[in-house]
């Protein structure tokens, strides 16, 4: 099915890594501020999944459209000026600089050009107050002038988004954003993209492991396995489907 308003389309997207099919001949769409849940057990193909969205890879086979528009194999830098923004599963921050700063050079990047058309101060003082803006959004405005490296785990997480967010994505993937996190720290990012969901034009695509947490946030799930899509629907569908159960939360029990 393809659907002319879904903001993401994807179709017949493969990566191998020799024989291994990484990913295998996904078909997907997500509509504009859809909250979309990614699951699958490990080596699933998720993140490569994401590094073919973000174009850190390169796809063997397929195309990805975004809002009408062919990115298949364009340079990550070209994706995210598209409006295609990026977490990752490890920690990606500057840690001597401090969390506004890292922010602030994100921003940079997006908008460098617009800013320097004002004065250097104004537009010093624009960059900084719209990454504090950020910062606060994400309840991180106390730390703003901490250095980055300092923080703690679940904040530099936390921060992680802020830079994510610094590029003015339309499609933010998430991947695992709360992986190592305490419980309440993974509650209060849950609750953040809950926030940002509801009150924002942001569409999400996200992988979690907690079904708890998927449950609790997803529009839509979309379960893979070895590489393939297996099953797509609501939390009540896919809570209620036996293919799904049998084949990955059963094999979590
Ligand atoms: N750069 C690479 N070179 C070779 N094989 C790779 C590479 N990246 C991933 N793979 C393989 O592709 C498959 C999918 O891996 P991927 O990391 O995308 O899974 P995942 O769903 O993100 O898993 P996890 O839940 O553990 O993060 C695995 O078999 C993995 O070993
Ligand atoms: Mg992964």
């Amino acid at each position: 099915m393809s659907d002319a308003a879904a903001l993401l389309s994807v179709r017949g997207l493969s990566k191998r890594f020799g024989g291994v099919h990484a990913v295998d001949h996904i078909d997907l769409d997500v509509a504009p501020r859809e909250t979309v849940a990614l699951i699958g057990p490990n080596g699933a193909g998720k993140t490569t999944f994401y590094n073919l969205l973000s174009g850190r890879m390169q796809p063997s086979t397929g195309r990805v459209i975004f809002d009408g528009r062919d990115v298949t194999g364009l340079p990550p830098h070209r994706i995210s000026r598209l409006g295609i923004s990026r977490s990752f599963q490890i920690t990606n921050i500057f840690p001597e600089l401090t969390a506004r700063e890292n922010v602030e050079v994100a921003l940079t990047a997006l908008h460098g050009k617009a800013l320097r058309l004002f004065s250097r101060a104004a537009g010093d003082q624009e960059l900084h107050d719209e990454a504090q803006a950020l910062l606060d959004r994400l309840g991180l405005g106390s730390l703003a002038a901490s250095r980055a490296g300092t923080l703690s785990y679940g904040d530099k997480r936390l921060l992680e988004i802020a830079i994510v967010l610094a590029t003015r994505p339309r499609l933010v993937l998430l991947d695992e954003p709360t992986a190592g996190m305490t419980p309440e720290e993974t509650r209060g990012v849950v609750e953040l993209v809950r926030q940002l969901a509801q009150t924002s034009e942001y569409t999400f695509l996200i992988t979690e492991h907690d079904m708890e947490v998927v449950f609790g946030l997803a529009d839509r799930i979309v379960v893979m396995h070895r590489g393939a899509v297996l099953a797509q629907g609501s939390v009540d569908e896919i809570r209620a489907s036996r293919v799904v159960r049998e084949a990955y939360l059963g094999e979590e029990d």
